[in-house]
């Protein structure tokens, strides 16, 4: 949405949503369309909506909206003016023009929407709505709102505004969404809406903003409960009190991410479940859909520290290729101000003032998806030694699906990169209700999980635009290694194992690099391995975790099946896959289960395998006659983890490139499942 002092032609409007598009096409790149205003009243748009959708990448709607041209005069300026645009990861319907967003809710496009999430009721709307005549055209949720909206303001015409329309509409709608409305009768304003997917308002503004707070305004529930008055600011009030001018020069900018953003303004305003936010006129209103016991009477005006650099991908051909190689910064990020290597001691703000409850706790839950889940099975080790604790680890769909018991005094730590996915953001919901203390372990300030937490740890990895998650991995990993440290500070009997990680971590970001030499060794090997069907990756102890994020990088990014086994698992089973044939990895380092890989090794020897090795030097300069060798530098034994888990990041990489797959954008995924 834009709101200018200085008309912006249609191209500028049509250019500013696709670069959002664009920054955003990491969290889906099934479909992509744009929704703008296509009259011209005076520098006020009208009538009719013109829609552009196109299956596959945003590049094939900018292709698009150039054939569009002819029709669309391009020069047009607006002062006001406000077009909407989605980038689809399909849910309900295959990737094709009808199913594409926005959806319409007539020919005429009277009203249009763009979804994130997903409606649980829609079916029985649907179903509500052909009775009433409606006739739909896709197979989508998202339809279904656009028409139940059209079906409200035929009840409701001339009664109500847009916002009002929106909220009746969206106390119908059960699920997850993230909305924006736009409509024929109400040109140049818009409406968004949320509930469970995350929704941020980019607000942009040639003078400094004289507060940090904007005002929510409380209105009535439609059913008829919980009537709160309206308080005194109205929209006027609130644009002077963040301009201290009357003069109408405020952009705004909905999105679903802060990146679509960063490049407009650094100025945001997060919103929560229930919010509505309507531009009318030129003005920004928040409102609550209805009034929860916590409800604050503001939003926050946050600064974000995002830099547009941050989300560009510079020099290098992939943003999962700059992720990779950025990994000696990103974990120096990651303890910057928190670990003292001078005095041995680590300080996470915060969770500082939590750490004495998480001490008194029963027992420590680490709940994720993916990656992020993989984080918490590489430190489960370490971290039942610092802490002294038992630590259970879960996947968060499985871990909701048991419907497992969870009480006061047990202490649940939620890890995600995005802060969003929604199996875990409902995990929390869950453990909260019980009573759980509700740690947060993610790298999107700002996000649903960050806020809902009790407590956390920023990782500051910085953002990560790859799908394939890498570099938030290794601060994920360090974060937690860092919580461990943070618990045993005081445990006289843990003061050289403290000391030895603590050093440990100090020469990580070097090692890294170290690491990230083997670049071309890895490819040479990737050259070996892209043909082949499958691929096994042999591990265990604290490098099982590296074998199975390994195996998750080479399914997701080269679509070869890859399968990561515990090597001690390996006489019970999956030695039977073992011949000359089958490609393996094994990961064999220096750690106090050393001699029992060496065994898992010599049964794979027995049975002709070949395991390309990755070790320490030692090991290696033994083997090279007889295996392929990355060595990697020797660090301790729980660290080990996140320089073995390097060389499989940039496998997945390499081979992904061979086999001529989209590395950053891998099919049928998305960076963010806001979905469950
Ligand atoms: C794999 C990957 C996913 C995510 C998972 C959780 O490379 O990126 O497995 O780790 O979807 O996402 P977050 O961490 O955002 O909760």
């Amino acid at each position: 949405y834009l709101n200018c002092l200085t008309p912006k032609s249609r191209q500028e409007i049509l250019d500013i949503l696709i670069t959002g598009l664009k920054r955003l096409e990491y969290r889906g790149y099934d479909s992509a369309g744009v929704a703008i205003d296509g009259g011209n009243d005076g520098g006020i748009p009208s009538y009719p909506i013109n829609l552009i959708k196109m299956s596959g990448k945003v590049q094939n709607l900018v292709d698009e909206i150039e054939k569009s041209k002819q029709q669309l005069n391009f020069n047009l300026e607006f002062k006001t003016h406000c077009g909407i645009a989605h980038t689809r990861w399909a849910t309900h319907g295959e990737p094709n023009w009808v199913n594409t967003h926005p959806q319409r809710s007539d020919a005429e496009s009277q009203f249009v929407v763009i979804h994130n999430g997903i409606l649980t009721n829609y079916k029985d709307i649907k179903a509500l709505l052909i009775n009433k005549g409606y006739e739909f055209e896709s197979e989508t949720d998202t339809e279904t709102i656009a028409k139940l909206l059209h079906h409200i303001y035929e009840i409701h015409k001339g009664e109500l505004s847009f916002r009002e329309l929106v909220e009746k509409t969206v106390q119908e709608l059960e699920g997850a969404f993230a909305l924006a409305f736009k409509s024929t009768h109400f040109p140049g304003e818009i409406v968004v809406a949320r509930r469970g997917s995350p929704l941020v308002i980019g607000v942009k503004s040639p003078m400094k903003l004289t507060t940090d707070r904007f005002p929510v305004v409380f209105g009535k529930d439609h059913r008829g409960s919980g009537y709160i008055p309206t308080p005194s600011a109205n929209h006027e009030e609130m644009s002077t009190l963040m301009t201290n001018s009357n003069e109408q020069v405020i952009e705004y900018f909905f999105a679903s991410d802060a990146s679509a953003i960063i490049e407009h303004t650094d100025k945001v305003i997060f919103l929560e479940d229930d919010d509505v936010a309507a531009v009318s006129n030129g003005q920004l209103s928040i409102h609550r859909l209805k009034r929860g016991v916590d409800d604050l009477a503001h939003r926050n005006i946050t600064t974000l520290k995002m830099e547009l650099q941050e989300i560009m991908k510079g020099s290098y051909q992939t943003f999962m290729q700059k992720e990779i190689f950025e990994q000696p910064e990103s974990v120096t990020n990651t303890m910057r101000g928190r670990v003292n290597f001078d005095t041995n001691t680590v300080q996470c703000g915060g969770i500082l003032s939590y750490l004495k409850e998480i001490n008194r706790c029963r027992r420590l839950l680490f709940i994720a998806c993916g990656t992020s889940y993989h984080s918490a099975i590489a430190t489960r080790q370490l971290l039942e030694e610092l802490t002294e604790l038992p630590v259970m680890v879960d996947i968060s769909s499985d871990f909701l699906d048991r419907q497992t018991p969870v009480f006061r005094d047990d202490v649940c730590f939620f890890i995600s990169q995005s802060g969003e996915t929604a199996d875990t953001l409902m995990a929390l919901r869950y453990c909260k209700q019980r009573g759980a203390l509700i740690v947060g372990i993610t790298n999107t300030v700002g996000s649903s999980i960050c806020r809902e937490s009790h407590c956390g740890i920023h990782i500051n990895a910085g953002p990560e635009i790859g799908v394939a998650s890498t570099k938030a991995y290794t601060s994920q990993f360090i974060s937690l290694v860092m919580f461990g440290l943070m618990m045993c500070e005081d445990k006289i009997s843990m003061q050289g194992r403290r000391a030895e990680i603590i050093k440990g971590l100090k020469k990580l970001p070097e090692q890294i690099k170290q690491v990230l030499e083997l670049d071309s060794e890895v490819e040479k090997i990737a050259r070996d391995v892209f043909e082949k069907q499958s691929l096994i990756i042999l591990g265990r102890g604290f490098n099982f975790a590296t074998c199975l994020e390994g195996a998750l990088k080479v399914k997701e990014l080269t679509y070869l099946h890859a399968e990561a086994i515990l090597a001690g698992e390996l006489k019970h089973g999956p030695l039977a896959l073992i011949d000359e044939k089958q490609p393996i990895i094994m990961v064999l380092t220096r750690d106090p289960i050393y001699k029992q890989s060496l065994n898992a090794l010599e049964q794979v020897k027995a049975r002709k395998g070949k395991p390309i090795l990755i070790c320490n030097e030692e090991d290696g300069k033994a083997m090279r006659n007889t295996n392929q060798t990355l060595i990697i530098p020797e660090t301790v034994d729980c660290l080990q983890g996140v320089l073995t888990v390097i060389p499989m990041q940039l496998l997945s990489l390499h081979v992904a490139k061979l086999k001529n797959c989209d590395v950053d954008c891998p099919r049928n995924l998305a960076k963010s499942v806001t979905v469950q």
